[in-house]
């Protein structure tokens, strides 16, 4: 799946492991969800106070780029477009779009310095849908998909000359804004069950767009939303329960995962994950080869709201002294235990603790293969020891653990983080396979 040429410029995305996903467009002044447009089934004319109220006066992407900075994120994806048709840039193919709205400047440009100069990379997501662009055929999705008489009106509209656009305007978005190491495309739908009017990689001419692509950003990375193969995959608001692999490979990944539920600012949905879960769904993807995508989706005034800026404040405090069991880490051969997650780095195993167990954890597999074990948040010493495998039970001693066990001594408080981290320092040789 991965292109040869391409695989060392796409090493950056599975060392950083965790970014930044922006929605923001005119559904962020509606405050209820980006598919607001479609579940309300709302008209051009219905939808375009957004457009005639957009004014994100306090619009600070230096800020962005530091919150996303500061919360161990190493590369921010920002809309381009959304479903909406709303383009953030200053296309020269559409009016609808930021530089026509009261607000009057291209949001992106700023953003692409801003995300740069603090030394992060930058990735654009761009809708394949579009809702308002007048040669869009009508589908399953399309806020007028039950109006009959729009319906009638607009069924010659033509496919092609909509795909051209789209093409045209990615072209754009990747020739004026210097180096894109990163392309989010959304979605393919064709063929999906009670889906109609699906489209795919034939209606967005998906290889045509691909090429363009690398030939335009060589070293970009692209999704899988084509309908064609890319170089990553995207779950969507679920953690895998194992690596992924395509024809017995393991692959490249992302979990895209929201705050709250929804991708554009929602006002009144207080359904916040909180920062523990968090980082243990980013601990958790990690563990599995997988890169987590949180998002925030910023208000109508450019705000990135304080309930979203405290949960990544809280992240970053946790990242600060951990993310060395994160960044450049991936899966282990080891297995771990019960409400565990190990991430590896070479000789380095990272042993993350979702519960606190009482005093003593049994790592299997682990015996006279760990040179030194301490807390990451504070490098103290956790003690270890080996127990000899014919003790047995009695009133005050435990049995033996399974075989070639290690056992860890740990302090009955547990430690005062979002999820403690024993860092098992792995004598030489141990860190490959472990015996079978
Ligand atoms: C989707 C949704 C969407 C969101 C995206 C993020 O497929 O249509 O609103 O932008 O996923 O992955």
């Amino acid at each position: 799946m991965q292109h040869p040429s391409t695989a060392a410029d796409h090493a950056w995305f599975s060392e950083s492991r965790f970014g930044m996903f922006v929605h923001w467009g005119l559904y962020s002044l509606a405050a209820r969800h980006e598919w607001v447009k479609s579940r309300e089934r709302l008209t051009d004319e219905e939808y375009q106070p957004y457009f005639d109220h957009f004014d994100p006066d306090l619009y600070d992407p230096a800020q962005w780029a530091r919150l996303a900075k500061s919360a161990g994120m190493r590369y921010i994806v920002i809309t381009t477009k959304h479903h909406d048709g709303f383009c953030l840039w200053d296309s020269s193919h559409t009016d609808y779009k930021a530089t026509r709205t009261p607000y009057g400047k291209d949001l992106i440009a700023p953003l692409v310095g801003a995300v740069r100069a603090e030394g992060l990379r930058v990735g654009f997501y761009h809708s394949l849908i579009d809702w308002h662009h007048p040669e869009f055929p009508v589908d399953c999705h399309h806020p007028q998909r039950d109006d009959e008489a729009f319906k009638a009106a607009t069924a010659g509209r033509d496919m092609a000359k909509y795909t051209d656009y789209l093409h045209a305007q990615v072209r754009e978005l990747l020739t004026e804004y210097g180096t894109i190491d990163y392309l989010f495309f959304d979605f393919s739908y064709q063929g999906r069950p009670g889906r109609w009017g699906g489209k795919g990689a034939a209606d967005w001419r998906s290889p045509e767009l691909l090429a363009m692509v690398r030939r335009l950003q060589p070293g970009i990375m692209v999704n899988d939303r084509l309908d064609i193969p890319g170089d990553f995959l995207t779950p969507e608001q679920y953690q895998p329960s194992a690596p992924l692999s395509v024809d017995g490979r393991e692959v490249a990944w992302e979990a895209c995962q929201t705050i709250n539920g929804s991708w554009g600012y929602d006002r009144d949905n207080l359904d916040d994950k909180s920062p523990a879960l968090l980082v243990r769904m980013l601990i958790d993807s990690v563990a599995k080869g997988g890169n987590l995508l949180l998002n925030v989706g910023p208000t109508g005034r450019g705000l990135i709201d304080p309930r979203a800026e405290r949960t990544l404040g809280a992240i970053g405090t946790w990242m600060r002294s951990h993310s060395r069991s994160v960044y450049g880490c991936g899966p282990s051969d080891f297995t771990a235990p019960a409400d565990c997650r190990y991430t590896q780095r070479g000789d380095r195993l990272y042993l993350h603790l979702f519960a606190w167990p009482f005093a003593h954890l049994h790592l299997p597999g682990l015996a006279g293969r760990v040179e030194y074990a301490q807390f990451l948040h504070d490098a103290s010493e956790i003690r270890t020891r080996i127990i000899d495998q014919h003790q047995t039970a009695d009133t005050t001693t435990m049995a033996a653990p399974a075989p070639d066990s290690l056992t860890l001594e740990l302090p009955v408080q547990r430690p005062d983080v979002a999820v403690p981290v024993i860092e098992l320092f792995l004598s030489p040789g141990n860190s490959g396979n472990p015996a079978p």
